[in-house]
């Protein structure tokens, strides 16, 4: 049986993936940690500890008092914010993937996934099915540290053996846990305010293409990738896609539902960023290997989407 640690528990996508880990593998084998509060559903359960990733110490100290095997390194600091401080995202992504696979590689953990993300791609790689080896030149101090992160990580596996694993990750959308400080947290907020029949202003201009997930499909991914066989996988980190949207097809989606939604566009510095990364990404080497497909299209997802806010809402 696993011994889980996920950093950034309380996080978008990590608030989720505990609830699914926890469902697997039992909720005794899931450790959950964060420098946040965390949320009712986690205060709820015994699992939670506090931990700042940059604390290399009590990092090892939990891996050793927990039997820790399996690491999800899901705290970090996302694009938008990351460009307001640029030193803080460098400090926080890289010393804290940097603690998390020292302590592992010296406290014998065996796995350590870590999500990367398409900001690891710059102007200069293809717009349309962006593969997974291109150019890898971004513009945002994010997608630096997402590179040097996958760099880093390779390195472990091929010097130490330590087995990482790495999927980038579109723009991820969800119901439970808002993100926080990305450049596609739009998608987001404009469910977000359909639901509460609140007009909305976006900072992305309506016709930008941007690759996009539904949480489901993020969290079926990285467990996916960490349950495959190592003899399946031809490399550690890998493309996942499942839609192409632009903030006005995400718009027309609601409003099949919600009519009366309406949008508005005031692009502001992040537009700057989402016309840095590709629009639609290659993903065949995850469906090749480990048997990826995402599940949810545009109106699958809008439609789930808006039944899960009302409900919370109610
Ligand atoms: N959702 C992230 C961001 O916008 C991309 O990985 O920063």
């Amino acid at each position: 049986m696993k011994r889980i640690l996920v950093t950034g528990a309380c996080g978008q996508i990590g608030s989720e993936l505990v609830k699914s880990l926890r469902q697997k593998y039992g909720p005794e084998n899931v450790v959950a940690t964060d420098i946040k509060k965390p949320s009712a559903f986690l205060k709820a359960t015994d699992g939670f500890h506090y931990l700042d990733v940059l604390d290399a110490d009590e990092l090892a100290r939990l891996v050793v008092e927990e039997d820790i095997d399996t690491i999800f390194h899901m705290a970090a600091i996302l694009s938008a914010v990351g460009e307001q401080h640029p030193q803080m995202a460098y400090r926080i992504n890289m010393e804290g993937l940097m603690h998390v696979l020292e302590v592992a590689r010296q406290k014998g953990v065996r796995q350590v996934i870590a999500p990367s993300s398409i900001a690891v791609f710059g102007p200069d790689a293809p717009k349309e099915n962006t593969p997974d080896d291109t150019p890898l030149n971004p513009t945002t101090m994010y997608g630096v540290t997402k590179v040097a992160g996958e760099k880093l990580m390779q390195y472990y596996y091929l010097k130490y053996r330590l087995d990482t694993r790495s999927v980038r990750f579109p723009g991820i959308i969800s119901s439970e846990t808002a993100p926080g400080g990305g450049t596609t947290d739009f998608a987001v907020d404009l469910y977000v305010h359909a639901v509460h029949h609140q007009p909305y202003t976006a900072y992305i201009d309506a016709h930008t293409p941007l690759p996009f997930m539904y949480m489901p499909d993020a969290i079926k991914a990285i467990v996916q990738l960490a349950e495959a066989d190592d003899s399946c996988l031809t490399r550690r980190v890998y493309n996942v896609h499942a839609m192409r949207l632009t903030p006005a097809e995400i718009v027309a989606s609601i409003q099949r539902y919600i009519p009366s939604f309406e949008c508005y566009y005031e692009p502001d510095h992040r537009q700057q960023i989402a016309e840095s990364w590709p629009h639609s990404i290659d993903d065949r080497n995850a469906r090749r290997d480990w048997n990826w497909r995402p599940d949810y299209d545009l109106d699958g997802m809008t439609r789930d989407m808006i039944e899960k806010l009302s409900q919370s809402i109610q």
